[in-house]
């Protein structure tokens, strides 16, 4: 992952403002360990896969995904003490977007989601986004696994967990035995969907490319989460190496064919 910053800040402002200025309004923020949820009311809320930009305050936009989508709006999970918990009810968010490639589920029979814990929510909104859907999650301990009937009950969960505590015991990076959950999952899936540290994607690129020979572009999709301030390719900030050179995570991702990273 590269990180540059070359870039006149107003202008990115003024491009961005120009074109996808926006607000929601906040309607109220529960807990859901790990994380709070909270909900927006908002006109055209983003697809899955991709992202506002948030102003709480901080020198920096703040990146938001979708965790949950509904005829008003969308839902947010942010960890504890995030500002969001500070807003009242009623309260204009001042957002830019929605930016960014997304998720394509299109006319997907079978849906393999494959995530680390702390980096679900963006994925959340696709379990029920095809007729059947796996979920292969990994934690590093049971305790940091959110519970699993806050999942619903078609959706085929397999568990990951570094101590062994519950479910596979492993990481993803170490998943490539033949009883992993992770390659029988592969084999099975029409379309994949991924959330999780970028230094997994080349080792998920090779076990697709082992599990299925000729992989169609997009079969696998992976979400970059890093900081991407301006939203519009203009500050760099958010720049990807990928077999085809740089790429920038706000405009040519947040999803990427998995592919675009076999080195
Ligand atoms: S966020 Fe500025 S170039 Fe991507």
């Amino acid at each position: 992952m590269l990180v540059g910053f070359h870039y006149p800040w107003s202008a990115a402002r003024n491009i961005v403002s120009m074109s996808k200025h926006t607000t929601a309004t906040f309607r109220e923020a529960h807990p859901e360990p790990p994380f709070w949820r909270v909900r927006f009311e908002m006109l055209n809320p983003p697809r899955p896969g991709c992202f506002l930009l948030a102003d709480f305050g901080a020198p920096l936009r703040e990146v938001l995904f979708p965790a949950a989508l509904h005829a008003e709006g969308f839902d947010v999970l942010v960890p504890p003490g995030h500002p969001v918990q500070r807003l009242l009810p009623g309260e204009a968010v001042d957002l830019l977007g929605p930016f960014g490639r997304g998720f394509q589920t299109e006319q997907v029979e079978r849906l393999l989601l494959v995530a680390e814990a702390h980096l679900l929510p963006p994925l959340l909104p696709l379990l029920e986004a095809a007729p059947m859907v796996t979920l292969v999650l990994a934690a590093p301990t049971r305790a940091l696994l959110p519970p699993a009937q806050r999942f619903p009950p078609a959706v085929e969960l397999h568990l990951i967990t570094q101590d062994g505590s519950v479910g596979y015991a492993g990481t993803l990076e170490t998943c490539h035995n033949a009883d992993s959950p992770l390659l029988e999952a592969v084999q099975w899936a029409d379309r994949l969907c991924a959330s999780c540290d970028p230094v997994f994607y080349p080792k998920l690129a090779r076990i697709v490319r082992q599990q299925r020979l000729n992989p169609p572009s997009n079969f696998a999709q992976v979400l970059i989460q890093v900081a991407m301030p301006c939203g519009v390719g203009a500050c760099e900030i958010c720049r990807v190496q990928t077999v085809n050179g740089e790429r920038r995570a706000c405009t040519d991702g947040p999803v990427f064919d998995v592919l675009d990273f076999v080195f």
